[in-house]
């Protein structure tokens, strides 16, 4: 099997500048390969090491297609998309304001199909290239009041499973990454209702509890190299053993009204 840098030479990484994707930057530029990030203030990339430090929101953003193509150009033409950038809106579903609901779609669906697609295209011209979504276990072990992420994380992951279905056996290649609890700035980051119900304020304590005593994000990306190097599609599971093997294992054996019962007791929410 070929060494990764001796395959692939410029990667484009969206939120790169903190968590998993400051973590995955970080490991491809050990493997020799070029990094473009983006961030909402790329100009604190400089002192993190980063290569090419990119600005880019996936709210504000108009044509998402034209962007990549001008990166893409730029850079004289990347190999790895990964899609990374994200964050959370936790609320009682009827609670989160329909803009939010928007927001959500669009940088965590929206903005990743996009970019795939512009990718895809390219790449395919150059027979070449792997694109990673980097989805969620939340995708299937479902947390309580975040139900548009989590349906946005399903919805990712189901992406990539058409996209290795269409083409099985052709790059450019599919990875979909599933990661389980990373201790990153996800919840610092994610967008809280305020005046929550004593059920919403129990939960967010047992993800805060979770997120505390999570894995670092170098196991990520550590595990991520790993799957881009199969050159193959490859769906990934990444983070504990109990939250990526056991729980989604067992979880579909189950009933879904038994599944629903034992994550409501898993992230502390009364029977
Ligand atoms: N940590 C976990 O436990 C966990 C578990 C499963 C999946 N994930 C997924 O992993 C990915 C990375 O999350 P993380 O844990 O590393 O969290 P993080 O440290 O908060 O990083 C999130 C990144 O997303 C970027 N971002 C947020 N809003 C953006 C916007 N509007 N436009 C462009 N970029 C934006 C941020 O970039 P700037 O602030 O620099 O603009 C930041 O670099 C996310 O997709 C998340 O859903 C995380």
């Amino acid at each position: 099997m070929p060494k990764l840098g001796e395959v692939y030479s410029k990667a484009l990484i969206t939120g790169a500048g903190s968590g998993l994707g400051k973590a995955f930057s970080e490991a491809l530029i050990d493997n020799g390969i070029a990094v473009w990030g983006t961030s909402r203030n790329p100009e604190t990339f400089e002192k993190e090491g980063i290569l090419t430090g990119v600005e880019l929101d996936l709210n504000k953003e108009r044509d998402l297609p034209a962007w990549f193509e001008h990166w893409d150009d730029q850079a004289g033409g990347f190999d790895i998309l990964i899609n990374n950038a994200g964050y959370g809106s936790f609320a009682d579903f009827a609670d989160l304001p329909s803009q939010e609901l928007e927001n959500q779609i669009q940088i965590l669906l929206q903005s990743p199909l996009l970019l795939a697609q512009t990718a895809v295209r390219r790449f395919r011209e150059r027979k070449k290239g792997c694109v990673v979504n980097v989805s969620s276990v939340a995708g299937e072990l479902w947390i309580p009041y975040f139900s548009i992420y989590n349906a946005a994380k399903a919805g990712l992951s189901v992406f990539s499973q058409s996209l290795m279905s269409e083409n099985p056996d052709s790059s450019p290649w599919v990875v979909d990454f599933r990661p389980a609890d990373y201790k990153t700035n996800f919840n610092r980051n994610t967008k809280i209702a305020p005046n929550q119900s004593t059920s919403v304020a129990a939960v967010w304590n047992r993800l805060v509890e979770l997120l505390g005593k999570a894995p670092v994000p170098e196991k990520a990306a550590h595990d991520l190299l790993s799957a881009i190097g199969k050159f193959s599609h490859c769906t990934c599971y990444s983070g504990s053993f109990f939250q990526t093997k056991i729980a989604p294992l067992t979880s579909r054996l189950f009933p879904k009204s038994l599944k629903r019962a034992i994550l409501r007791h898993y992230f502390r929410l009364p029977p």
